[in-house]
């Protein structure tokens, strides 16, 4: 089956078609992605009004180019999916009246996709993986491991209670003079850095659980650039090698009690698989590597371009859902807060216990 997914949650404007076997395997067509970084650079985060805007005028074009790419045309494919939630209520209305209108239009299945279930199946497309697997999803607006089960059946092990990871390192940016988005540019700088040089707490260690917290972490930073200020070059590269050294402890001892808990529960030989936006951190990536192992878990981490948001990951896990008959009506709501675990719309359950199908 060719399924053409839609993801505007956020500041990408994005289509993708992928093919999904009857075995389970999958490819992809094309993968098409507008980025809006350039429109909300100069404010040093996303502005929900202008991405609603980009969205609208990007769209059409994207989605054309994605059938363009691919070869197909509607009457090929045999679903359209979009991101339906969480994130930004312009966009993803954006994005999931387009999808609609196109079933409608061309009498396809409409596949209402959680974002947070494209990132937590997308391994499943790049590395066959067989369920039940771990996820550590890490991006700019979620911090979270979820067990995976199977399609619709996910059980969260751990949440940020305050900010999430990349929101963390966007606000360590911010504060630190250097451009949005603020992951790739603190690494950047944290290379050329000293990661002794500022003592940072790291909130939540060895506590029990698998629970985030960044914001005492983000306040002692700015605390200590305040008291240093103005900061030299070498410096703001010490501050950010300090931010991440702390960030990546925090994750590799989060990932560890997280690993112990999934353990318990099954027998499977066990695999971590890293995504979203800051599994693209080499720092991080090696951490948790060296925890995964020291665990007995393979970490599995889907090339950078299919961590951050994308088609790929809508359009393949409406391809997952569609062989499962989980399909949509067209009165589907968009649903900027939406929990992946819990309320998937009755699906809990359904099917795809333990192995792919
Ligand atoms: O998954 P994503 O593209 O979008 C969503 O938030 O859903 O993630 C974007 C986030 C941003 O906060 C960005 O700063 C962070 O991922 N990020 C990184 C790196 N590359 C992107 N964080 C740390 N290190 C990086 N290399
Ligand atoms: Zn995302």
């Amino acid at each position: 089956m060719i399924v053409l997914g839609i993801e505007t949650s956020c500041d990408e404007t994005a289509a993708a078609l992928v093919a999904r076997d009857a075995d389970g395997s999958g490819r992809i067509l094309s993968d098409v992605i507008l980025s809006q970084v350039e429109d909300h650079n100069a404010f040093g985060g996303v502005v929900p009004e202008i991405a609603a805007r980009a969205h609208v005028e990007a769209l059409d074009g994207i989605v054309a180019a994605a059938m363009a790419k691919a070869g197909k045309s509607f009457p090929d494919i045999d679903g359209v999916a979009a991101t339906a939630g969480p994130g930004l209520i312009g966009g993803v209305l954006v994005g999931l009246t387009t999808a609609k209108a196109i079933a409608l239009a061309a009498a396809k299945p409409l596949l209402a996709v959680n974002h947070l279930e494209g990132h937590a199946l997308t391994a499943r497309l790049t590395d066959d993986l067989a369920f039940p697997y771990l996820v550590l999803l890490v991006s700019g607006g979620h911090s979270q491991f979820l067990a995976v089960e199977g399609v619709g059946r996910y059980r969260r092990i751990g949440t940020t209670i305050d900010d999430a990871l990349g929101e963390a390192f966007d606000k360590a940016a911010k504060l630190l003079g250097l451009p949005y988005p603020g992951g790739p540019a603190v690494e950047a700088a944290a290379r050329r850095g000293d990661s002794a040089r500022v003592a940072l707490p790291r909130p939540l260690i060895d506590r029990p659980g698998a629970d985030f917290s960044f914001s005492g972490l983000k306040t002692a930073l700015r605390l200590a650039a305040e008291a240093a200020a103005p900061l030299s070059d070498q410096e703001v590269a010490d501050f950010c090698a300090s931010f991440q050294a702390a960030v990546t402890d925090i994750v590799a001892n989060r990932a560890a009690h997280a690993m112990a808990t999934f353990a318990t529960g099954h027998d499977t030989p066990p695999v971590l698989v890293v995504a979203g936006g800051v599994a693209a951190n080499e720092a991080i990536r090696a951490a948790l590597r060296a925890t995964a192992s020291a665990h007995g878990f393979r970490l599995v981490a889907p090339p950078a371009r299919l961590c951050s948001d994308n088609g790929v990951m809508i359009a393949w896990a409406g391809a997952e859902r569609l062989a499962l008959g989980l399909t949509d009506p067209l009165t589907v709501p968009a649903r900027p807060r939406w929990p992946l675990d819990g309320t998937a719309r009755g699906v809990l359950g359904a099917g795809a216990k333990g192995a792919r199908v």
